[in-house]
């Protein structure tokens, strides 16, 4: 497999039937690039997991069009039917029980339920209509990185392993989809864009992920990591270090948001750890961020980045 890859940008043609012979296409979402394959097709999920240097234990998002489409893969009861109507298309996967074997077993890393999200992205959305069936798509780094969130960073990370590329521009919202499983009670399996507060509102009190891998397999320890080391909680910077403001305070090259903006601090966070990376500083320092809304998502890739979730 290999490398042909666009680094143009390819056209919805090229991508739909790249899809259709088991390559891999660089697809543009809301929330950051994707490395998209068909989800029915398990040499091509396998090559997924190849050029991510991603586990397999690691299951994969099932892309759809709507939620009709979502209903052939998944069932869904009231609450899943509450948060799509209330969310979708947008930032917000729900793992759900799976039905049948559309979403091939290994793209669900040979669990019986399955992660399905409805992108808002209008290329994907067209792509997704196009190619017509489910589509997996993880985000489009290499295992371990932090995700693309420009069509360079895409082409950089897995670029070399897909066969069309689509460019989107700029992702709108720069962190993944909230993943939240509606197996028991509900759970928040992975905080995102979509905040802690507007899924209560429809579905009550979230519970957190279960400790059980078996559950929440994507809570490896680190994850979103740039090169350099990462330092949280930073007021200021100390010598040799780059830095990560937030705020009308914040000095230098990297404010994430100079009006204290959130969700401008989110769509600007990867795209400015993998600049600062490139400096290759002593150290990332990040400046605090508030836990609240958008800033539970943040702090946890903050968290990943610097290594400290287990
Ligand atoms: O915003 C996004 O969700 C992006 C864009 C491209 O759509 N995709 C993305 O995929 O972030 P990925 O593979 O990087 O993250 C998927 C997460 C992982 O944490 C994985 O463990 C979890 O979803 N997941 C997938 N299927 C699951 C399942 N059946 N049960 C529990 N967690 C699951
Ligand atoms: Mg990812």
């Amino acid at each position: 497999m290999s490398g042909d890859a666009a680094h143009q940008g390819s056209g919805l043609d090229d991508a739909v039937a790249a899809l259709k012979a088991g390559r891999l296409v660089l697809m543009p979402t809301e929330t950051v690039y994707g490395l998209a394959a068909d989800a029915a097709d398990a040499r091509a999920v396998a090559k997924v997991y190849e050029a991510k240097g991603r586990p397999s234990f690691n299951p994969l998002i099932a892309h759809v069009p709507d939620l009709a489409a979502a209903r052939r893969i998944a069932r869904f009861d009231d609450r899943a039917v509450s948060l799509a109507d209330r969310f979708w298309p947008g930032p917000l996967t729900l793992v759900l029980p799976a039905l049948g074997d559309t979403v091939c077993d290994l793209a669900r890393a040979g669990l019986d339920t399955v992660a399905v999200r409805v992108p808002g992205h209008p290329i994907a959305r067209a792509l997704l209509e196009a190619f017509g069936g489910p589509v997996v798509a993880p985000s489009a780094n290499r295992s371990g990185r932090p995700s693309p969130t420009t069509f360079a960073d895409a082409i950089e990370e897995t670029g070399s392993a897909a066969a069309a590329a689509l460019d989107g521009g700029p992702c709108e919202v720069g962190l993944e989809s909230t993943v939240v499983a509606l197996l028991d009670e509900p759970r928040l399996l992975r905080p995102g864009a979509v905040t802690r507060e507007q899924l209560e509102a429809v579905v009550g009190p979230l519970s957190e992920a279960e400790a059980d891998a078996k559950r929440s397999p994507g809570r490896l320890a680190r994850h979103y990591a740039p090169n350099s080391p990462v330092r949280l909680d930073a007021p200021s910077p100390r010598a040799g270090e780059a830095w990560l403001s937030f705020g009308p305070g914040g000095r230098g090259r990297w404010n994430l948001s100079p009006t204290g903006d959130l969700a401008e601090a989110a769509a600007n966070l990867f795209a400015y750890l993998r600049a600062a990376d490139r400096t290759e500083p002593l150290a990332i320092a990040v400046a605090p961020i508030p836990e609240e809304g958008l800033g539970e998502a943040i702090n946890d890739r903050l968290r990943r980045a610097a290594g400290f979730v287990g």
